[in-house]
Order: C-alpha cells, then sequence, then structure tokens
C-alpha cells in the first residue's frame, strides 16, 4: 500500500477562511491525505490566503520563499495557494514564485481534490479561478464563484463544541478600500434549509455554538415562492434546534439593522446580545470618501434602537486610520466616535491601497505611514480605556462560560496537564468577553459557571463557581482530533479570528 501523503496548510484572514480550510481538509482526508503540522513532513504545502491588507499577501510570498528550498530538494511536494490572494493575484502568483503547483481562488474550491489528481498525473501547474467581477454579466460572474458547503464531517472539526456555518458568500457593498468584493465575488444566500440542516447536523454531532458568518451577514435574503427568509428568520428557526446553546453572527453592516433583527436577538434566548457592526470610521465625510454608505448620524440612530431594545448589547467595531486625505480634525472623530460608544472591543486597521479596489483608482494613500502609527496608537489607547471600564462592570458578577480550551499562557508553555490536572483556561460570557480561570481540562467544551474576580481591558478573570468542577463528565478528550489541529483555529468568534 502506498503511504500516506500529508498535508501541510497555513490558513489566515478571517472565519471565512477557517471554514473554508476545514471544508479542503476534509475533503482531502476522504481522498486519503493526513495532515502534518510540521512543513518539512509534508507532502503538499498549502496556504489559506488573505487580501485584505498588503501586509497579508507580503506574509504569504515571504512563506512561498522558504518552501522553495524544500521544493527543489522534493520535486513532487505540491505547494498551492489558496483563497483570496489566488483569486486576486493568480498567474502572478507563478511569476513571483514559479514553484506553485496550485493556484484556487475562493469560488473553486471544490476543485481542489481533483486539481492534486492532475498535478500528480504529470499535467504541470494548475490554476483555477473566477471570473473578474468585470468580465462578464452578473449571472456568469455568479456562476464561476461556486458555493463551497459540502456535508460536514465531524471527525474534521477543529473543536467539538462549536462550528462556523455560512449563510452567503461574496458582498455587493463595494466599500472604497475593501478587496473582498472582487476576490469573493457577488453576494451569494444559501437557502434557509441548507442552513438549517446544517446547523441540526452539527448540534446533533455535540455542537453547543454556532456562528453565522457572511460578510455583511445581516444582509441575508433568500425569496422563494414568494416568502423572503431574512436573518431574523433563520435565528427563529436555529432557536429552536434542541441542544444549540449559543447562535451568534458577524459581520453585521450598520444599515442593514433592522428592527426585526433587533427584535430577534433581543427575544430568542439562545441569541447572543453582541454584534460586530464595523462603523470604520466617525467623520461623515471619511465615511463619503469610504462609500460606506451611511452617516454618523444614521450609525448612532441604529445604536439608539438597539440600547432602546437591548440596553446590556455588547458592541464591537472595526476601524481603519489614515484612509486617503484623512485630516487631524477628520482623525478625532473616530476618537470621538470611539469614546462616545465605548465598544466591547475594536480591530484598529491602518489603510493599505488595494489594487481594484475605488480607493486605489480615484483616491491618494496621502497619509504618511508614521501618522498612520500614531493614530493607530491613539485609537488602541482609546478603546483600551473603554473595554477596560466596560469589563469591570463584570467584577462581582457571576457568569456563564462556554469553556474553549487553555489560555495563551498555558499553550506557550506547552505543558499538557492531563484531563484531570488544572490549567489556566480560557471562554467566553454570552456576550462574548473572554474569561480566564484555573480549572481542570475536562471542562473545555462545557457551559460553566465562572465567578468573576477581577478584569482587564483584554479580558476577565474568575472562579470556577461552587461544586460545577466536579459534575462535569469527562468527554471533551475523547471527542477531540488532534490532527485537524493545526488548522489554526482560534475561537468562533470575531475577537481573535479578524485579527490578521
Ligand atoms: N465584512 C467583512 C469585512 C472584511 S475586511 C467581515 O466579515 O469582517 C475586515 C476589516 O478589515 C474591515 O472591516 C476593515 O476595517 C478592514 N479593511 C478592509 N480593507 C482594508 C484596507 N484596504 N486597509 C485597511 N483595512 C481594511
Ligand atoms: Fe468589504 Fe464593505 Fe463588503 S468592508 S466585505 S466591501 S461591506
Amino acid at each position: 500500500m502506498a503511504a500516506t501523503k500529508r498535508l501541510f496548510i497555513e490558513t489566515v484572514g478571517c472565519q471565512m477562511n477557517v471554514l473554508d480550510s476545514e471544508l479542503v481538509v476534509a475533503a482531502l482526508r476522504r481522498q486519503g491525505w493526513d495532515m502534518t503540522a510540521t512543513m518539512s513532513d509534508a507532502d503538499a504545502v498549502f496556504f489559506n490566503t488573505c487580501s485584505v491588507r498588503q501586509h497579508a499577501e507580503d506574509k504569504i510570498y515571504s512563506a512561498l520563499g522558504r518552501v522553495r528550498k524544500q521544493k527543489e530538494k522534493l520535486p513532487g511536494l505540491i505547494v498551492g495557494v489558496l483563497g483570496c490572494m489566488a483569486q486576486k493575484d493568480q498567474e502572478m502568483i507563478r511569476a513571483r514564485a514559479p514553484w506553485v503547483d496550485l493556484v484556487v481562488g475562493p469560488g473553486q474550491l471544490h476543485r481542489v481534490p481533483s486539481l492534486i489528481d492532475l498535478i500528480q498525473a504529470g499535467s504541470g501547474p494548475q490554476i483555477e479561478v473566477s471570473l473578474d467581477r468585470k468580465a462578464g454579466s452578473r449571472l456568469e460572474v455568479v456562476d464561476s464563484f461556486e458555493s463551497y458547503d459540502p456535508d460536514r464531517d465531524s471527525t474534521m472539526r477543529p473543536t467539538p463544541f462549536q462550528a462556523f456555518v455560512r449563510t452567503q458568500t461574496g458582498c455587493d457593498k463595494f466599500c472604497a478600500f475593501c478587496v473582498v468584493p472582487r476576490v469573493r465575488g457577488p453576494e451569494q444566500a444559501r437557502p434557509p434549509q441548507a442552513i438549517i440542516a446544517e446547523a441540526e447536523k452539527l448540534v446533533a454531532e455535540g455542537c453547543k455554538e454556532i456562528t453565522l458568518i457572511g460578510q455583511t451577514v445581516n444582509s441575508y435574503k433568500w425569496s422563494d415562492g414568494g416568502k423572503t427568509s431574512r436573518l431574523s428568520d433563520l435565528l427563529l428557526e436555529l432557536n429552536k434546534i434542541d441542544g444549540l446553546e449559543r447562535i451568534k453572527f458577524l459581520t453585521s453592516y450598520p444599515r442593514d439593522m433592522t428592527d426585526d433583527l433587533i427584535h430577534a436577538v433581543r427575544d430568542l434566548p439562545k441569541v447572543s446580545h453582541y454584534l460586530h457592526v464595523p462603523a470604520q470610521h466617525g467623520s461623515d465625510d471619511v465615511l463619503k470618501r469610504m462609500k460606506r454608505g451611511y452617516t454618523i448620524g444614521q450609525y448612532m440612530e441604529m445604536l439608539d434602537r438597539l440600547r432602546v431594545a437591548i440596553p446590556h448589547a455588547a458592541l464591537s467595531s472595526d476601524f481603519i486610520v489614515g484612509f486617503c486625505g484623512e485630516t487631524d480634525e477628520e482623525f478625532a472623530l473616530s476618537l470621538e466616535l470611539m469614546k462616545t460608544v465605548k465598544f466591547k472591543n475594536s480591530f484598529i486597521f491602518k489603510y493599505s491601497p488595494r489594487p481594484g479596489t475605488k480607493a486605489f483608482d480615484t483616491q491618494l494613500d496621502d497619509v504618511p505611514e508614521s501618522v498612520k502609527k500614531e493614530r493607530n496608537r491613539l485609537l488602541q489607547e482609546a478603546q483600551s480605556v473603554a473595554s477596560l471600564e466596560g469589563n469591570r462592570r463584570f467584577v462581582g458578577s457571576r457568569q456563564q462560560v462556554l469553556v474553549e480550551g487553555l489560555s495563551t499562557r498555558e499553550e506557550r508553555r506547552a505543558v499538557n496537564p492531563g484531563p484531570d490536572g488544572f490549567a489556566q483556561l480560557t471562554g467566553r460570557t454570552m456576550c462574548d468577553r473572554i474569561v480566564v480561570f484555573d480549572a481542570p481540562l475536562r471542562l473545555i467544551g462545557r457551559m460553566v459557571d465562572i465567578d468573576i474576580t477581577s478584569a482587564g481591558s483584554w479580558s476577565l478573570a474568575g472562579e470556577v463557581a461552587d461544586g460545577l468542577a466536579d459534575a462535569v463528565p469527562l468527554d471533551y478528550l475523547e471527542k477531540q482530533n488532534p490532527a485537524v489541529h493545526q488548522i489554526k483555529v482560534p475561537v468562533p468568534s470575531v475577537s481573535r479570528a479578524v485579527q490578521r
């Protein structure tokens, strides 16, 4: 029998990429591939890539440079670039790194197994990408971005108790700075029945928390036979699934935060009162140049509706600093917005011009890097203050936490204390706040009550509430599949997954 082939895959970018990698890995496992955590052991080295900022691309090109030597020694090694960068750079990837064998865009991932067969059969390098957005009619472009949601394989999920479920692919908003509509294609919703069925299957297999993902998840809309389903309808159906405990969704687009959705979040007990609704900027003029489609007045009106319905809802945001033409006065408005809203947390990015976007073509990237850096620092600082203030309100309270795994400190230590040993663990509250506490490893994957004893700007710390630690059966480790652990999956939450 031929030896099993080993795949090394590195995933960068957003939750979509994490899910795509899970699905590609599952497809290849079915073809007899195994996973390896060491690149030098691999028969195939894949990068699932991100194009949102230049930095993310630079890192992949330098990783490709490192693979070159391995490929020279082992000509049979298959080097693959998947995802957004593959769609954006296409042939250019092979022009810069001719040792790459496989270039596959996010709309063609279903083809990966057969393309590998072609390479192994000696057909040479394979490039499979979707049409550029202007290269055909909308229908032709839509058809070229094939949805990739095959049956999930329970043994392939990185954590048995959490999962991402896709509601739609692509984006039609075309914010001036953003390359996503180009590389992920037109917005295409999945039928509600498919989403619900996938969730039911995941829950039957032990999943407790589902995070619905879409670039603008709250724009979800599916029309069939005169009936239209929106995100609020999906939440209503998901909330009925026995055994499912938490439902989250990201990312929300401010203009599509409609009352039906806000009321669904308020009324459905399993839906987390946590919303990631990026504001991007505090100045109307900049928002206009960004083509975001709303003013700060409209953003605040949305927020008012939310706060009236759900006073304690946790809100998080993304901000871009140093966008084309951003003045000191304009930047000050972002700071002001952050101080007024007091987001739970924010992801702050320095503007990175992206070829193929409106801003790249028509606006000057004229804010010096040093100014971008300083504005980034100032906004981070303001967010830390707001986060700390928000977190302090929880000290002295008891919170239900879904235990997710070892804390970063323990991961670094890399000592496995065994299921009954105590370690520093981390989990999240219903509102997505990170909690750190000492507990036996067997609590991973469980809902546990934690008494919060202190707060920092990044996380809360606490102690397992009396008695609970002993009452939990030991089944987490049996369900774990170490083979898939090198898909560097954080947790289905924006807080870590969006950091690029
Ligand atoms: N809707 C998507 C957003 C994709 S990009 C989602 O699911 O999260 C994520 C964030 O990256 C954006 O909200 C924006 O703040 C930031 N971003 C996008 N393009 C950028 C660019 N060219 N430069 C800097 N930051 C960017
Ligand atoms: Fe990008 Fe704007 Fe869509 S940020 S993903 S174009 S909503």
